[in-house]
């Protein structure tokens, strides 16, 4: 399968191959952080063309997406010879793909890169797709560019070792790739046992996931209109996660968007008439698969700052993304504060705290 640049990989070792052949880097750099760097490049290390590549390894964790770590890609870019002809290869989650994607788009005017996500977040969502980013100033993805990958290459023999959390974190992206596409893809997700997992099977849904998110953003490769569809369940989804980081309790991102998509089907309930039995179904999996976000009504408002504050917004308006039904979107949708406390109501009652 090739999606414009995505490879669901048969042979790992061939598509490497092939895609550095086409490339011609004149000098190979491969990025990763400690854990990838322990558990996932073994896999890589009988690779002949990877066999000369410098390696650069950075800290584990969402903490160090930061300025400071961008400036160690770009000095040890530097200090070992890159020049614009050179390819930096990203091999981990989103971190790594997200940071790696915008060391190389901004080094020397841009060198080419290729993403090997190993996370299920990452081949799903963040790896694909062409955004990258930094933390700045205390705010998630706040700098970066659109510049996409010149290949991203899945390896789901990465999954294997891949534990449950980061696993279910990944899947709430595929549930939104579901509601937003068709319901033979939902009800696939659905059925799909999470708990005891079929990895043939699984490979199968993340090709169908990373089609649907490949052909939004060939159409609107910088967000400016059906790319929006993507933020479903994200504009409740990230004020959930920056609760839970203020609180010192954070959440991994897909189980806040796995609890911002029970929300924000409640609004499309309410507002566009999405309907109420394929709500009832997605929520009783979220609620058997993620558990809940705890929160209590003296938390709302806090909520509803997050939400204001979020930078999809423009003119301050919440811009929410709905659905009149499945794969039917509704783009720039807003609601009322007294709709969104009504919505974390529903939450509460519907999840059970
Ligand atoms: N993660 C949403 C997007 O790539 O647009």
């Amino acid at each position: 399968m090739d999606n414009a640049g995505v490879i669901l990989c048969q042979d790992l070792n061939r598509e490497v191959t092939e895609a550095l052949n086409l490339c011609a880097p004149d000098k190979l750099f491969i990025l990763s952080d400690e854990t990838t760097q322990a558990l996932c490049y073994p896999l890589l290390h009988n690779i002949d063309v990877l066999k000369h590549a410098h390696q650069i390894v950075i800290k584990t964790g969402d903490i160090h997406k930061n300025l400071e770590t961008l400036s160690y890609v770009w000095q040890s870019l530097s200090d070992n010879g890159a020049t614009r002809h050179s390819l930096l290869l990203c091999l981990g989650g989103g971190m790594v793909t997200d940071l790696g994607g915008f060391a190389a788009s901004t080094f020397k005017r841009g060198i080419n890169y290729i993403n090997i996500p190993t996370t299920l977040l990452a081949m799903v969502d963040a790896a694909v797709g062409g955004k990258t980013a930094i933390n700045f100033n205390g705010l998630k993805n706040e700098i970066g560019v659109f510049q996409p990958a010149f290949r991203v290459l899945i390896e789901t023999e990465f999954l294997r070792t891949l534990d449950a959390h980061n696993l279910f974190s990944g899947y709430a992206e595929m549930l939104k790739h579901g509601l937003i596409s068709n319901y033979e893809t939902l009800n696939e997700l659905l059925a799909f046992d999470i708990t005891n997992i079929d990895y043939n099977l699984l490979k199968q849904l993340v090709g169908k996931s990373i089609s649907v998110k490949e052909s939004i953003v060939q159409k609107d490769p910088k967000e400016q209109g059906i790319r929006k569809a993507l933020n479903l369940g994200h504009t409740i989804g990230h004020a959930f996660e920056s609760l839970a980081l203020s609180r010192l309790h954070p959440v991994l991102h897909g189980y806040a968007v796995a609890w911002g998509l029970v929300c924000e089907l409640y609004l499309s309930y309410a507002n566009v008439q999405f309907p109420r039995d394929v709500m009832r179904r997605v929520i009783h999996f979220i609620h058997e698969n993620y558990g809940s976000f705890i929160f209590t009504c003296d938390d709302y408002e806090e909520l509803y700052q997050f939400m204001l504050h979020d930078k999809k917004n423009k003119g301050g308006v919440i811009n929410f993304t709905l659905l009149n039904d499945v794969g039917e979107l509704r783009l720039n949708q807003t609601a009322s504060q007294g709709l969104i406390y009504e919505t974390l109501d529903f939450y509460r009652e519907c999840m059970g705290i």
